[in-house]
């Protein structure tokens, strides 16, 4: 009788995925420090609390302050996204970024995002500091979950992955669609911080994007603000206009 899979064979394996994905960057360390910096020097911030889930005190907007520089790379990086879930005919236009100074104690409750102007859009969190320590795990060491990152598929299919839990470490940049589940659990044991920084994506067909054009180009022909192409996408709507439904959160 031949044997066919004998010990010491190799063969090609690939894993192919269906549903929903989140992509991993690993940024560049003078990326990070550069932001940190900017953060650290930016005076009167403004505060983001009530368009957060978080239950953290320290969460403030820096869509203002972000250099146009930051902006493309995170464009990049959501582009980037697409190219590798393989969906590049969406339009992307960067909404709002916030960072979150998580101290111990805090959370960040389980949620998912939408903007003023979609429903369908890409979210992210990267890593800018993260504790030497954690603190204590009540139970279970062989199953950390203090401070770790986690998102939810929401099923529990025994044949699937419905549970990603994340030690997140600096630089790390996970990319995922508004509408996937996430949280952040709290840590303990350290008055060091957990620095994230969090941009939310909007995305578009090609005529909802054209659409777009046109009510810019209009705005711009009517209003005497001078905005440049890359302010041009930001909202100035007011958010809290989003918060009909409690559990999604920009
Ligand atoms: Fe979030």
């Amino acid at each position: 009788m031949p044997e066919y899979l004998k010990k010491g064979d190799e063969i090609n394996i690939e894993k192919i995925g269906l549903g929903t994905f989140v992509v991993r960057l690993e940024m560049p360390t003078n990326f990070i420090d550069d932001i940190n910096k900017m953060y650290d020097d930016a005076k009167d911030l403004p505060e983001h609390n009530k368009n957060l889930a978080g239950k953290i005190e320290d969460e403030f907007s820096i869509t203002d302050i972000l250099t146009d520089d930051m902006r493309n790379c995170f464009l990049t990086c959501f582009r980037q996204y697409l190219q590798v879930i393989q969906r590049p005919i969406w339009h992307c236009q960067l909404a709002g970024a916030w960072i979150n100074d998580m101290k111990a104690g805090e959370y960040n409750p389980f949620h998912f995002h939408q903007s003023t102007l979609s429903h369908l859009g890409l979210s992210s969190v990267l890593v800018l500091k993260r504790p030497s320590t954690y603190g204590k795990e009540y139970s279970r060491d062989d199953m950390p979950s203090n401070g770790w990152l986690e998102f939810s598929g929401g099923q529990q299919d025994p044949l699937s992955v419905s549970q990603l839990r994340q030690d997140a470490q600096v630089g790390s940049f996970y990319i995922f669609p508004y509408t996937l589940l996430h949280g952040v659990y709290p840590f303990n044991g350290t008055d060091e911080i957990r620095r994230t920084l969090s941009f939310n994506c909007d995305l578009f067909t090609e005529m909802q994007h054209q659409m777009n054009e046109i009510a810019s180009e209009k705005n711009l022909n009517t209003s005497s603000k001078k905005f440049s192409t890359v302010e041009d996408q930001w909202s100035t709507e007011d958010d809290s206009q989003v918060r009909a439904n409690p559990s999604a959160w920009i």
